[in-house]
């Protein structure tokens, strides 16, 4: 099978300022003198990963441990500090929640920004809007500010714009697991059927249930490495005895 996805020993690295400064003017005399004390943070410490094509992958561990950074690396969010990402197809990439909108527009204004950052030309846009509607269910609530959506309701129609037009690699970042149950069933209907249809998938949760479900394979990340790496089951069990 062929590859869609490979990470060859990628690391992210973040400068952290250590020192708590009062003001400006402190700022800048310690930059000019090069006083200024970084901390260099590892979010992502050697990590390796394949991905082949149509494999749904889960991604699961504690916070902070580096799940959304290599989210971001994947989708040129974000370029590595050390090593190599390789992505042999397009994607649409549900990072964070609301990442896209503008939340003083209004959904139905959102959802074509939203699909322009995506990369959809107007014109598809325009085609697919009614079906995005249907699917989030928000008809009523189209002309109304987003920033008087609930974070379920923003859910919706971040998921139903990302996943309207096909794309080669899909990601969903603990997206699934704001929106009410028959929501989320529905996205995991939406998610079979894109997977049916052979587009890969990444999706991080915080629900076990969900990611034994849609998963054919896990990565455990832990404060920034692979903590494991493989069948779900297996994964999910030794992340749940690891919980006890
Ligand atoms: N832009 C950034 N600058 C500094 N630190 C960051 C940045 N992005 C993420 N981090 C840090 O990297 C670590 C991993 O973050 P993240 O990938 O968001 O974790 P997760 O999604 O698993 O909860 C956290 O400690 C976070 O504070
Ligand atoms: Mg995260």
């Amino acid at each position: 099978m062929e590859n869609i996805i490979e990470i060859k020993d990628v690391e992210m690295h973040f400068n952290m300022c250590k020192e708590k400064i009062d003001n400006l003017k402190e700022y800048f005399i310690k930059i000019a003198k090069r006083q200024l004390m970084y901390e260099d943070f590892i979010a992502l410490d050697k990590v390796n990963l394949e991905v082949q094509r149509g494999e749904v992958l889960g991604i699961i561990g504690y916070n902070g441990s580096g799940k959304s950074t290599i989210l971001k690396v994947i989708s040129g969010i974000l370029k590595p500090t050390k090593g190599i990402v390789k992505v042999n197809g397009t994607i649409a990439p549900l990072i964070e929640l609301g990442a896209g909108f503008d939340l003083d527009l209004t959904a139905r204004e959102n959802i074509y920004l939203n699909g322009s950052v995506l990369g959809f030309s107007k014109k598809m846009m325009q085609d697919c809007f009614d079906d995005i509607v249907e699917f989030s269910e928000l008809k009523d609530f189209l002309d109304i500010p987003m920033k008087n959506y609930s974070s379920g309701m923003v859910a919706r129609i971040g998921f139903a714009v990302a996943t309207m037009v096909k794309t080669d690699i899909l990601i969903v970042d603990e997206i699934l697991s704001v929106g009410d149950f028959l929501f989320q069933q529905k996205c995991e209907n939406r998610i079979n059927n894109l997977m049916a249809g052979g587009t890969t998938v990444i999706i991080v949760s915080h629900t076990l249930d969900q990611i034994r479900r849609l998963c054919s394979k896990v990565l455990w990340l832990d404060k920034g490495k692979v903590k494991m790496l493989g069948d779900t089951n297996t994964v999910c069990d030794a992340y749940e005895g690891n919980l006890k």
